[in-house]
């Protein structure tokens, strides 16, 4: 095929399993990473509870399993300006793909350093590539992975659209119908940073011509696509942990080790979902389906299903006889929401989703089980909070917190 695809942040828990499909669709792949998730484990003395190999070990498995090369270049998207510049004219990508910032909202709201950390590293990323594809006059397309979490999982009603709300405004005594971008209402300084990259697309877009797809992703579950269950040595991370274990895999983890399920306040909040799977699906699917030039940015939800935290909870505990234990909720959101999402541009392009079933539940949770000794028990409870007044609960209770 001949076409290279950048990855930025592809040693990452969904940037790896991306990387490895769409080098198995045949494009030529281009890892670039600072790997300062790995560095981040460190800090936080905490690992991937799957045991994940070097980025090298993992690019030489995939090599000798599938013949396929795929090439890693270490690099801080956020502070190496012209290593990235001179990376685009030389390889003229079709696509580059961005999952290259911090990710976990708890981790955003550690300390002011875990703040500033996140928005440094976040804005400059994004901004960075921005302005590098500018300045190489390629006509590289950016698919940027954004977070459901930027609208705050509120909305009036209806279904959230695809990133533009129709409004009526009041000129004089008339009405006019207008477009906008939906309204912003981020719930943490990681969701903050979400928020100003899609202004910065806005403006790179209308200022510049850039062909720019953002995907409101979901929350991913799952770990394994077929490509990553190839050998042990590509293994995806799973996180469990109370900073970026994602709320799914860790109620599944939990009930694999025998630790209750912890829900947070009464468990009412509705949350968007995605299958790690369907995460490479649509992000294929994004590529394969560009923005025209001259189109404004492009807004897909990346979300398959949607539910309450307290019934995601009964559910696995229906199916593994967990107890759920609910402790005082440490952010600042509502503690009952509504949510339905608008995914219909990744249907009509061919999205079979995959929705929460037994199967993949049970695959997820005989992963946790297989590598359950890896577990540090004292890292599942969250440590974070969204405001100094707040007081953290190790001990929960069988009944909802208030
Ligand atoms: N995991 C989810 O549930 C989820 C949900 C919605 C959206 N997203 C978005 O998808 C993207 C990827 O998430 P993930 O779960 O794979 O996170 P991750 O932390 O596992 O991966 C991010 C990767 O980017 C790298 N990185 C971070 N900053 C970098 C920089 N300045 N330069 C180079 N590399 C850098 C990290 O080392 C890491 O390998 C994120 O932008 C996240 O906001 C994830």
């Amino acid at each position: 095929m001949d076409e290279n695809i950048i990855v930025l942040g592809g040693d990452g828990f969904c940037g790896w399993p991306t990387s490895l499909g769409l080098s198995k669709a045949g494009y030529d792949i281009t890892i670039v990473d600072n790997l300062s998730r790995r560095k981040i484990d460190i800090d936080l003395e905490c690992e991937s509870l799957t045991p994940i190999t070097p980025i090298s070990t993992r690019i030489k498995a995939w090599k000798s399993l599938t013949g396929k090369e795929i090439q890693f270049i270490h690099l801080d998207v956020s502070s190496q300006y012209h290593k990235l510049y001179t990376l685009i004219r030389e390889l003229k990508p079709m696509s580059i793909v961005h999952f290259a910032e911090q990710r976990a909202a708890p981790y955003s709201m550690k300390s002011p350093f875990h703040k500033r950390y996140t928005v440094d590293n976040n804005i400059n990323a994004t901004h960075n590539t921005l302005c590098a594809i500018t300045e190489s006059e390629e006509d590289v397309h950016l698919v940027h992975l954004g977070t459901m979490g930027v609208y705050g999982y509120g909305t009036a009603g209806m279904p959230i659209p695809e990133g533009y709300l129709k409004v009526k405004v009041e000129c004089k005594q008339d009405f006019k119908d207008i477009e906008i971008l939906y309204p912003a209402n981020p719930g943490s300084i990681y969701h903050m940073t979400k928020t100003q990259d899609a202004l910065m697309f806005y403006y790179y877009n209308k200022n510049d011509g850039t062909r720019i797809t953002d995907l409101h992703q979901g929350i991913v579950w799952g770990t394994n696509t077929p490509e990553t269950m190839l050998d042990e040595a590509l293994i995806n991370r799973f996180d469990y942990d109370g900073d970026y274990g994602t709320v799914l895999n860790r109620f599944l983890m939990q009930a694999a080790i025998g630790h209750p399920l912890t829900v947070h306040g009464t468990g009412g909040q509705t949350r968007a979902f995605i299958h790690i799977r369907d995460t490479v699906n649509c992000i294929k699917l994004a590529i394969e389906n560009p923005p025209a030039r001259g189109e404004r940015v492009r807004i897909l939800n990346q979300a398959t299903e949607t539910h309450t935290l307290r019934n995601l909870a009964v559910m696995i505990s229906e199916m593994t006889g967990a107890q759920i234990r609910y402790y005082a909720n440490p952010r600042k959101e509502d503690s009952e929401n509504t949510l339905s999402v608008c995914n219909e541009n990744f249907l009509n392009m061919g999205l079979n989703p995959i929705t929460l079933n037994e199967g993949l539940l049970t695959e997820v949770i005989d992963i946790a089980g297989k590598y359950k000794n890896r577990c540090d028990t004292s890292k599942i409870l969250c440590t974070s909070k969204w405001r100094r007044d707040i007081v953290l609960d190790t001990e929960g209770s069988l009944e909802p917190a208030g």
